[in-house]
């Protein structure tokens, strides 16, 4: 069973993408203002372009005799026309033309070098140079810009489908961020682009790439960001090592064969995203000093147990998705989810889980979500769930759980519609739970016997131990917007996430 109509993960992943298109341009402004501070001392304006200014600013009259290096300025020309903007050509000077999408940056004898290309309308706001996607080529004179640092391409040769130019692995060693982003790549990744050595970002995200994921990448050891998400990518994947990976970024590809435990030599990994792959064997239980790692996203892979008994190191995971493997009958150790204290999100739908729910889940304080469905879960709900003050969801419906569900009121209510319970082998609800007391929604279970007065039977509890646990008190005063707070949390973290990437 599939269940697609959990909407975070695609959130966070929007929300990701969104957060990478707002710090490129913000690189990118960055970048602009530079160049117009080099400017302002001769061109004598002090209007600075805004983003909304036209393409062209017009040419500046400069009375100096900084000229653009014409190797790189012949470059740019045969870059340009090769995606339809021919209009380049009429640009007496490339580094004065300044229209967005490039940047140039003055040497100490005042010659010009080109640092940065853009193509593709990223927003409205971004007129980035557009490509024509029938015909554009990324145009071999390419590797005349020994000073590049950041190549962008977004959607750019979509109609007109072709490899990734190995010539690329040609380009600079001062290349830092290489973009390929949405471009109907077609093929391989190319070995050379393991020549990259200096790269900190390579982004090859939702092209059409097939192939295995090429070892030669190993040689890129300041790589901080790998996104080669939503390709055709098979094979499995390579020994990776990056002291500074942050982010890694697989998903939705055709990756077979098991987790490499090397990959938890990636001491500096943030985010960590395998999800929608064909991956098998145990999650390698090696997990330690992964002390920064705060998404790892597993899910709908053919990922086998055991429960990695390491997992519970990951102080600062945030969010961890496991849901959609078949996992091989495992029981999740009691202290699995000891030391996970920053864990905010823990989705574990449909992933054959036994045995009994941990006690030890009602320490994780910081649970906003939790998905434990479709699961073959029995025994009870465990007491100390009632310790959960910032759950908002909770699903723990479609396993064989009994006994009275340990909720109070209070808890109910912030959950309402997102509290699911139905499909179990004998949960109730006890009269003073609240969960018999609306008539809007419907929990799917019933009233226990043992509630009702001259019953003699009582619903045993398979776990019974009373945990003295913080007095409960009604949180009125935390309004109910942990989704809203959620939100804003996650924004944050993204932000922190990419402004390490990026300083
Ligand atoms: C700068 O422009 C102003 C008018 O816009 C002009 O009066 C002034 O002489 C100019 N300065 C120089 C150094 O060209
Ligand atoms: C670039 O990489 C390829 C394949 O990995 C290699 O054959 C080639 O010699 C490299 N070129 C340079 C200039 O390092
Ligand atoms: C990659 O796709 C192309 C067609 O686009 C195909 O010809 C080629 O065999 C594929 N390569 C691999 C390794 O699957
Ligand atoms: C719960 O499941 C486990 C593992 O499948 C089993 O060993 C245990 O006996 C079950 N307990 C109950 C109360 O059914």
């Amino acid at each position: 069973m599939t269940s697609t109509n959990w909407p975070l993960p695609l959130h966070l992943h929007q929300k990701l993408l969104l957060v990478l298109v707002c710090f490129t341009m913000l690189l990118f402004l960055s970048d602009l203002v530079k160049s117009f501070t080099v400017e302002v001392s001769d061109s004598n304006t002090s209007t600075v372009p805004s983003s909304s200014t036209p393409l062209i600013d017009g040419i500046s009259t400069k009375q100096d005799n900084a000229r653009t290096d014409t190797r790189e300025q012949q470059a740019v020309y045969d870059i340009m026309k090769a995606t339809g903007n021919d209009w380049a050509i009429d640009i007496p000077d490339v580094c004065r033309g300044r229209w967005h999408g490039i940047e140039c940056m003055p040497d100490k004898d005042n010659v010009y070098h080109i640092v940065s290309l853009s193509f593709g309308a990223l927003s409205d706001d971004t007129a980035f140079p557009t490509c024509d996607p029938t015909s554009s080529t990324i145009s071999p004179s390419i590797i005349n810009l020994p000073h590049l640092k950041t190549l962008f391409f977004y959607r750019c040769f979509s109609y007109n489908p072709h490899p990734i130019p190995s010539f690329l692995g040609q380009l600079g060693p001062s290349l830092q961020t290489l973009v390929l982003r949405e471009n109907g790549h077609v093929g391989p990744i190319p070995n050379e682009l393991g020549n990259l050595t200096r790269l900190k970002v390579l982004d090859l995200h939702k092209n059409n790439l097939n192939g295995s994921i090429p070892v030669s990448l190993n040689r890129i050891t300041g790589l901080r960001s790998l996104d080669l998400s939503v390709n055709r990518l098979t094979g499995s994947i390579p020994g990776l090592t990056f002291p500074n990976l942050n982010v890694l970024d697989l998903n939705q590809n055709r990756l077979t064969g098991t987790i490499p435990s090397t990959l938890w030599d990636c001491h500096s990994l943030i985010k960590l995203d395998f999800s929608r792959n064909r991956l098998s064997g145990p999650i390698p239980d090696k997990l330690t000093g992964l002390n920064d790692l705060m998404l790892m996203d597993l899910s709908f892979n053919r990922i086998q147990g055991p429960f990695p008994k390491s997992l519970k190191s990951l102080s600062s995971l945030q969010v961890l998705i496991l849901k959609g493997n078949p996992m091989g009958s495992t029981i999740v150790p009691d202290d699995g989810f000891d030391g996970m204290k920053g864990l905010m999100i823990l989705v574990m739908s449909n992933t054959n889980l036994h045995g009994s729910i941990p006690e030890s889940l009602g320490k994780l304080t910081n649970l906003r979500v939790l998905h434990l469905d479709g699961n073959h879960f029995n025994g009870s709900i465990p007491k100390s769930f009632r310790n959960l003050r910032s759950l908002s969801e909770l699903r723990l419906n479609d396993n064989g759980l009994i006994g009275s569900v340990p909720f109070e009121r209070e808890m109910v209510w912030r959950m309402k519609r997102k509290l699911k319970l139905s499909n179990n082998l004998g949960l109730c609800y006890d009269a003073s739970s609240g969960l018999g007391d609306s008539v809007d929604f419907d929990f799917g279970i019933g009233l226990c016997e043992s509630s009702s007065p001259g019953s003699g039977r009582t619903v045993q509890h398979v776990s019974d131990r009373e945990k003295p646990g913080p007095k409960t008190t009604l949180m009125d005063d935390v309004s109910i917007s942990s989704d809203a707070s959620f939100a804003r949390s996650m924004r944050l973290a993204t932000f922190v996430l990419f402004t390490l990437i990026f300083l």
